[in-house]
């Protein structure tokens, strides 16, 4: 069987930088009209000067893809003034704001501490339209710090009611009723939290490269996002978190959280969705849906899949020869490919 989709958005991706970046970027080029750029890096993305030279270097590393491939750049929430965000908002490549919680993930600890101080910069992002990313968890190891959150939400939904707020890939049950409730709140939704529980993390033996935050969850969190993602519930996008960590780091007595799907995503989901009777649905999760919510351009480009079996590589290395990173289904074998 052989079907064709959408070239797909991916609305929320870690590319990281310099090794890491050269070996991240094809993978998501190839497959991707576009993807959200997550802004932690070390410093994080705090400029438009930092934002338009971080675009040029991943246009650069995805080589030959990046004709086809738009990286939609998004900029670390501080006290940015308006006269800054409207900056931001002149700038090629521009698309959103990310609101970092201080210390919630990876490079996160220049983020917002408290949000009275942000207050400022929200309300001129909502005149200047601009979308408002929220990381929605706070760290620790803590199934339901997600659930823990979501007041906030609820809360800026209301205090902001024009300004669209996507809560950045949604893990539980609980998240989902909010989306019903306001009109101006959206979610991504990842690959990894479709597939997997806690019981692969960490049912047997401890699995690193399927730690993550947030942490994948209870078997009826993912049935309910299954049944929201299935149904086509048109608020909800897909943005993988596709996020590259060394091996060595990984596979250490202290690894970072974060999943690298970005090889596997599309034949995966394409697996996932046909196993599920909910192929028509894929080009909607897979940048219909965001297109419409965040009025991007239409795309006319397809891309084809069959259900040709491939199998995951072990691992991937830089061209560094060092920089090496294992990717979500490592030595697994996926039902479909990418047609050539
Ligand atoms: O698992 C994660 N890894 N979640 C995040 O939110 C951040 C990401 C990273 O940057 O490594
Ligand atoms: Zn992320």
């Amino acid at each position: 069987m052989r079907i064709e989709i959408n070239r797909p958005l991916d609305m929320h991706l870690h590319l990281r930088d310099g090794a890491m970046l050269k070996l991240a970027a094809p993978h998501s080029a190839k497959d991707f009209a576009g993807a959200v750029v997550m802004p932690n890096l070390v410093p994080p993305v705090n400029s438009a000067e930092a934002m338009s030279a971080y675009r040029s270097r991943i246009l650069d590393a995805a080589g030959t893809h990046a004709k086809n491939f738009a990286p939609l750049m998004t900029i670390f929430l501080q006290k940015q003034t308006p006269e800054e965000l409207l900056a931001f908002k002149n700038t090629p490549g521009f698309f959103a704001m990310k609101l970092y919680p201080a210390g919630a993930t990876t490079n996160s600890d220049g983020g917002v501490r408290d949000f009275g101080e942000a207050e400022p910069t929200l309300r001129a992002m909502e005149e200047l339209g601009i979308p408002l990313l929220v990381h929605g968890e706070s760290n620790g190891f803590v199934m339901d710090r997600e659930t823990e959150f979501l007041p906030v939400y609820r809360d800026l939904a209301v205090r902001f009611p024009e300004l669209k707020i996507c809560m950045e890939h949604i893990s539980t049950a609980a998240a989902l009723p909010l989306l019903d409730e306001f009109e101006n709140l959206f979610a991504t939704v990842t690959l990894h939290h479709l597939l997997f529980t806690l019981d692969d993390l960490a049912g047997g033996l401890l699995a690193p490269h399927l730690f993550c935050k947030p942490i994948v969850k209870r078997p009826e969190d993912r049935e309910a996002l299954r049944a929201a993602v299935f149904g086509g519930n048109d608020k909800i996008m897909f943005g993988s978190d596709s996020a590259p960590h060394p091996v060595s780091q990984k596979e250490s007595a202290a690894a970072p959280g974060g999943i690298y799907s970005a090889p596997v995503l599309l034949p995966a989901l394409t697996e996932l969705f046909a196993r599920n009777g909910a192929l028509e649905k894929l080009n909607g999760f897979l940048g219909g849906n965001a297109r419409k919510i965040y009025g991007l351009p239409e795309t006319t480009q397809k891309i084809a899949l069959e259900d040709t079996p491939q199998s995951v590589p072990a691992r991937y290395c830089a061209e560094d020869g060092e920089t090496c990173v294992v990717p979500m289904l490592a030595g697994k074998e996926i039902a479909w490919s990418v047609c050539e």
